[in-house]
Parts: C-alpha cells; structure tokens; sequence
C-alpha cells in the first residue's frame, strides 16, 4: 500500500474499507482528489467523513462519529448490508453507464450464443462434425428477465433491438415500451410461464435468497423454439442452489445454463458445474467494477454532497438494495 494519507487537506477524508479485491487502484485514483486511509486512526476516529467500501471488516464503521455516507464500489450492496454493526448512514451504490455496458454485454453474449446453439457448435466442433441444425428466429424465444432494474432494464432495450420478446419481472410494478412487465410474487408464475430463457439480474436480500431453485426453474417453458429452458444468473451465487441447477440440467428441466456466480465463490474445484457440457462458466466476470469509470463519478458525489446537494442513487436499507 502507498503512504496512508494524502490527498486535498480540506475536503472530508475518505475510509477505503475493502477485504477480497484489490485496494490499490481505488486508493491512486481516490487519493489524487482527496486525503484516503485504508485504516482508522482508532474505532473513532473523527477524520473520516466517507467510507468507500467491497466486504467490510464487521465493527470498523461501527463507531465513526463523522461518517456521512458509505460507497459500496459495486450495484449490490449485499456485501455492506451483511454487516450487523452497520451505522445508520446513507449508503450509495455504483450506477454508472460502464458498469451497466459490461452487463449488457454480458446478457446480450450468453442470449446470443443459447439462441443460436453455441455449446452444440462447440461439440462438434470438438467430434469434427458438419451438421446445421434448425434456425429459429429471435422472435419465437422470450427472454425473461428477473430483476429488472437499471441492468436489467439496459439488457432488455438491446434484447428487444435484437428482435427476442422479453418479459422483465421485479418488485413493483413497471412499465416498458416492448416488454411484458410482471411484478410481486404473483407476477412470478405467470412470468415464468413465458419464458425460455431466464437472465437473473436480482439483487441479494433476504426476500431473494435460494430464489432460483428447482422449484422455479420447474415452472420455466421447456416446450421451447430451443428445444429447452436456459438459465443465465449474472446477479449473486446465493439467489440460486447450485445442486438445483445441476439436477434440473441432468433431468431435462434445463436444457443449459450460463453461470457468473456461484454459491461458493471461487466455485470449488469439486463442483460438477465446472465440467458440465451444457454449462458456461465465467468468474463472477459479467461486470467488473472499473475504479477508472467509476472513482470519478463517486468523488463528484462527495463534492455535490458538500454543496448541499442529495445523494444519488441510494439503497433503500428496508427493501435490502
Ligand atoms: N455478476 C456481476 O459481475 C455483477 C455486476 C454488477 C451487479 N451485479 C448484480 O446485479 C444486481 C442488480 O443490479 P441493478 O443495478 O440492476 O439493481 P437495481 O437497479 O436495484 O434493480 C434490482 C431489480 O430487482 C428487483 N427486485 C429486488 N428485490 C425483488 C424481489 N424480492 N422480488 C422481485 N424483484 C425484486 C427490483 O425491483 P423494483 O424495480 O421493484 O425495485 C429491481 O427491478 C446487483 O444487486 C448485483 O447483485 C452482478
């Protein structure tokens, strides 16, 4: 780590409280507009007026007198809600057009390449087999899309450009040129009625966890112009049960899946998902959060807030995201 202190001797100081991910960028970045400690001079220390945060240490926010505002360095804010000892400050999460572009990216890739049978070229490309199966046109598949917010409602614009029907399902009720909108728990069925292939883009909260279970996946169309029901979970590994997918792939349910998270991450050696051949595995990859795309619009956050200007993009901490 570079010495601990330095920066704009005015402005307030900056915690960067991170465990599992590399500080360092965040710090260079952060530390060329203001003072930035990776430690607290003492559980209350005064000086620290923001933390930015990936996985904080349990306690080490808990005491800070002059904490004004927590930035989570990702969309979800699981990562910081975990935290029993959370002090009741304004938590801002990442919204940003690169973040929300490496998503799409992501979502528009795994649809693309289910659609137009990518694992099936791949296998015979393997076996030296020349065979064209049928095309089907974008537009006999529904792309459901469950969780849909600023990255799933961005994944559904380029969906729809691309000619898939798209259904989008979230907590309350939405309205979207071009997609069939569901929402709640009664939303839920009849979403998943019509879909083939599922994106799961939900936040992590105690409403959603193990969400995507054998159950649900049971409920996905599997009569289907791709001859099956796909599953691609780029939200968090614990929305979904690891054994459920492999189980609904085995048994006919799933006809294949596009995996970014895991229950456990990184996913263990022993899991049957690594070498499932209708498995696609990434490393929790889908959008990787950018400290060049993503410091810039933070320390603009810290410097409006001390205009007197509201925080942006807040986490509701009742709904959990
Ligand atoms: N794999 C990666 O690399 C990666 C990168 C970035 C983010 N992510 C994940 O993507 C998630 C989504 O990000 P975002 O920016 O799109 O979040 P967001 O804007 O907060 O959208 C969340 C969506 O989920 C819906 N939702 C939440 N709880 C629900 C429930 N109980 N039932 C039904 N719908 C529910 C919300 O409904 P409302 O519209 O009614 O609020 C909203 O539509 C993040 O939380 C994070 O976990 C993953």
């Amino acid at each position: 780590m570079p010495e601990k202190d330095k920066g704009n001797a005015g402005a307030g100081r900056i915690l960067l409280a991170m465990t599992g991910i590399n500080p360092r960028p965040w710090y260079e970045l952060l530390s060329q507009k203001r003072r930035v400690a990776t430690e607290p001079e003492g559980a209350d220390d005064p000086t620290i007026r923001y933390a930015v945060v990936w996985k904080q240490r349990p306690n080490l926010l808990s005491k800070l007198p002059n904490l004004s505002a927590i930035f989570s360095v990702g969309a979800g804010v699981d990562h910081i809600l975990s935290d029993p000892t959370l002090p009741d400050v304004p938590i801002v999460r990442i919204v940003a057009d690169n973040l929300t572009q490496h998503m799409t990216d992501y979502v528009v890739w795994r649809v693309l390449d289910h659609h137009r049978q990518g694992m099936l070229y791949r296998a015979q490309q393997k076996r030296k087999v020349w065979h064209e199966p049928p095309q089907r046109p974008a537009g006999d598949v529904a792309v459901g899309i469950m969780g849909f917010g600023e990255l799933g409602r961005a994944a559904a614009r380029i969906l729809v450009a691309c000619g898939f029907r798209v259904n989008g399902w979230s907590r309350t009720a939405q309205s979207v040129a071009d997609v069939a909108t569901f929402h709640g728990e009664k939303g839920l069925t009849p979403f998943l009625n019509a879909t083939d292939i599922l994106v799961v883009l939900l936040p992590l909260t105690p409403q959603t966890t193990g969400i995507v279970n054998y159950g649900l996946l049971k409920q996905l169309r599997k009569r289907n112009a791709l001859g099956g029901a796909v599953l691609v979970n780029a939200g968090r590994g614990k929305l979904q049960k690891d054994a459920d997918i492999v189980r609904a792939l085995e048994d006919g349910t799933l006809k294949e899946a596009s995996l970014d998270v895991f229950e456990v991450e990184p996913l263990p050696k022993t899991s049957p998902l690594w070498n499932h051949p209708r498995v696609f595995v990434t490393p929790h990859a889908a959008a990787t959060s950018d400290p060049a795309f993503l410091v810039p619009p933070m320390l603009e956050q810290m410097e409006a807030f001390e205009r007197g200007e509201p925080l942006k993009h807040l986490v509701d901490r009742k709904a959990g995201y």
